[in-house]
């Protein structure tokens, strides 16, 4: 099974996934979150950052946006840089980005889709698709296939739940085998793998995936990539040891370029939302580091979950 990290705005970033690939890894494919940008013609210095050729092997950077002349900016800069690959983000339900028909709020307008698909295809990069199986209602889905089918895509990862579904609700397992029924495209599976029974249970009802995507359940269980690709795992001792490289090269790498406690903490804390699921007595972990109001408490509390030991 071939694996990809999801692509999560504010989990996983250049440093987080740069970390990962150097001292765990399990994963074939790579994603930016989605890259905006700014005045239609030009990209943040941030999001510059994510697209630095000379850093990452196998990354995909991810566009958001309705616009055919931003699609086009958008994929000239990558052809520049080097890039054969590019995904557009038809899945992200932020209302606030959703209500301006980006991201999943552009599923319920296939027109618009088509046509900067028309235009906006070029045979030096090739484009995937992530998306929902709608924004109100699965019956989107069989027109926005209908409008994909008629252009060559890469593959197409759809994690089916609605865009107004926002992370609600169970993932909707019957439409995604009507995607796999309907799509000319390679299929990618995307949506609530978080350990190894979701992962089975996902390959026994669909036995030809070739491909899945993991997002929140990898950030949960760093190790679950290995898992599923029936790798021998290291000891928990040794598995305690390369987390806290991980996340030692995480501090290190925006401490580095971050100016300040806060900005830095800004930074760390956000991330254990998900990270603390791979210590034991997990709740009181997050706990420690939500309190932690500076350095010196953050690093006591990193401290205090290292001691706690990894979760089989
Ligand atoms: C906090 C957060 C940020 C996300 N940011 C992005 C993003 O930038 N681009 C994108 O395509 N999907 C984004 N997603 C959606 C995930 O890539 C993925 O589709 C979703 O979480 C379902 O997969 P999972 O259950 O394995 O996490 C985000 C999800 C979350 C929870």
């Amino acid at each position: 099974m071939k694996l990809s990290l999801a692509p999560l705005q504010g989990f996983t970033d250049l440093v987080f996934r740069r970390a990962f690939a150097k001292h765990i890894g399990g994963i074939d494919q790579f994603y930016t979150p989605f890259l905006i940008l700014q005045n239609g013609d030009s990209l943040k210095s941030s999001h510059r950052r994510e697209v630095d050729p000379n850093v990452e092997e196998n990354l995909i950077p991810q566009f958001i946006g309705n616009s055919l002349k931003e699609f086009i900016f958008f994929r000239d800069y990558l052809i520049e840089l080097g890039y054969s690959k590019m995904n557009w983000n038809l899945g992200c339900p932020f209302p606030m980005l959703a209500k301006k028909k980006k991201g999943s709020g552009l599923l319920p307008y296939p027109e618009m889709i088509e046509e900067i698909l028309s235009d906006g295809l070029d045979d030096r990069i090739e484009l995937s698709i992530k998306m929902r199986i709608g924004y109100e209602s699965s019956e989107e889905l069989e027109t926005v296939l209908n409008v994909l089918n008629k252009f060559n895509l890469s593959e197409i990862i759809v994690h089916p739940r609605l865009g107004k579904q926002m992370y609600k609700g169970d993932v909707d397992l019957e439409a995604f085998g009507r995607v796999l029924i309907l799509s000319k495209h390679p299929v990618i599976y995307n949506g609530d793998i978080c350990n190894m029974e979701d992962y089975q249970q996902r390959l026994e009802q669909f036995p030809n995936l070739e491909q899945m995507m993991i997002g929140r359940g990898l950030l949960q269980d760093l190790f679950l990539p290995l898992k599923i690709k029936g790798e021998e795992l290291p000891t928990a001792k040794e598995r305690l040891a390369l987390l806290e490289k991980l996340h030692g090269e995480i501090y290190d790498s925006y401490t580095s370029y971050l100016s300040g406690d806060t900005q830095l903490l800004s930074k760390l804390k956000p991330m254990w939302e998900y990270f603390s699921a791979n210590f034991n007595n997990d709740r009181k972990v997050y706990k420690a580091i939500k309190k932690s109001g500076g350095m010196k408490k953050y690093n006591a509390a990193v401290a205090f979950a290292f001691q706690q030991g990894v979760k089989e």
